[in-house]
């Protein structure tokens, strides 16, 4: 039998691919398997346990925070607080950064961003969650890391990744060279590489956006929306419409099978929804590395400059040429609106 290549023999082995390279990072990427390993065992039992519902707090952005959000957070935290690979965090829990004081951290050279659990409006009803992950390289030469350490273009991003928690949990994350995929084996505790060198197709025929929020959607979207939905048999239209609400389970699917997934700024959310720094970031750099596109609608997600640690952007996200054809729509229906 062919013995599958566990995450962390992976890691090892790639860590030759980098010259001088320490293991800070292969280890820094291991504490965040390990932690992950804890969450996902976590919801796989929120059913059984009394840690379903909603804690009693919401999150800094006003939102609902769900039990397992908490503790999920605690968990990556204490990962990276103990692994001495880190000198800060920012996560969507807090409202503000974490420096990473002790004396084994403190000097580290990583500062990790995290979304511990996406989608957590989901968790009541069994369906799909995930965690997303962004690191990158201190810009402070060294003691307690700075604001100036995470406000940084998605393009500095070192690693990148996310784990979904669906029929079964996978976690896939870039270091810059390619895409890569491992399945948790529950039998012996270890995710193993199941997905190579992940490639999205350039074109595809699922579109995933909230419709509900159509009427306060830029005519640029509308438009695109209609597009997807007319018939037109040589580029496989009408598209079919697929969104499960967790965005690492809507865009994993569409990496996959070929898609774009849509976040577009609303009247009621002039910024978009989601958050560059732990959300489109991190998508946006996986995406990148698997042959996709990811923008703000004009702007490529990586090189937006990052002013808030919880600032949010549209996003237009998933297969290469999708994502060009909405861009377009939303350019046309800007030059419309000035002529
Ligand atoms: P989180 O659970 O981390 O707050 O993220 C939820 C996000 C994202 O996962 C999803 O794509 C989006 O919110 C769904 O928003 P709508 O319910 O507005 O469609
Ligand atoms: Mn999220
Ligand atoms: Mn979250």
């Amino acid at each position: 039998m062919v013995q599958a290549k566990t995450l962390g023999q992976f890691i090892i082995e790639k860590q030759a691919d980098f010259k001088y390279a320490k293991g800070e990072l292969s280890r820094l990427l291991r504490d965040i398997g390990i932690a992950a390993k804890i969450v996902n065992r976590e919801v796989n039992k929120a059913g059984l346990m009394d840690i379903l519902g909603n804690a009693a707090q919401t999150n800094i952005q006003g939102e609902r925070q769900q039990k397992l959000d908490v503790y999920a957070n605690e968990q990556f935290l204490a990962a990276l607080t103990s692994g001495g690979e880190c000198c800060m965090v920012v996560s969507e829990e807090n409202e503000e950064f974490i420096p990473i004081t002790s004396a084994v951290s403190k000097n580290a050279k990583y500062i990790v961003a995290i979304d511990p659990l996406d989608g957590s409006s989901n968790i009541d009803v069994n369906v799909a969650v995930g965690t997303i992950f962004s690191i990158y390289r201190r810009v402070s030469v060294n003691g307690a890391a700075n604001l100036a350490d995470v406000l940084q273009a998605g393009n500095a991003q070192v690693a990148a990744g996310y784990v979904i928690y669906g029929s079964s949990t996978m976690l896939v994350y870039t270091t810059g060279k390619g895409v890569n995929g491992f399945t948790l084996d529950p039998s012996i505790g270890e995710f193993c590489l199941s997905h190579p060198d992940m490639r999205t197709p350039e074109s595809g025929v699922i579109y995933s956006i909230n419709e509900g929020n159509y009427i306060n959607f830029p005519d640029g979207v509308k438009k695109y929306i209609k597009y997807c939905q007319v018939d037109d048999g040589q580029s496989q239209r009408p598209y079919t419409s697929r969104y499960i609400g967790s965005m690492v389970a809507d865009i994993h699917r569409n990496l996959i099978k070929g898609g774009i997934f849509i976040y577009p700024k609303t009247a009621t959310s002039p910024q978009g929804k989601l958050r560059m720094v732990y959300e489109c970031n991190p998508m946006a750099f996986i995406l990148e590395q698997a042959g996709g596109r990811a923008t703000d609608g004009a702007t490529r997600i990586l090189d937006l400059a990052i002013t808030d640690i919880h600032q949010r952007s549209p996003i237009f996200i998933g297969s290469k040429k999708m994502v060009e054809k909405a861009e377009q729509f939303m350019i046309d229906t800007a030059v419309s609106s000035v002529c």
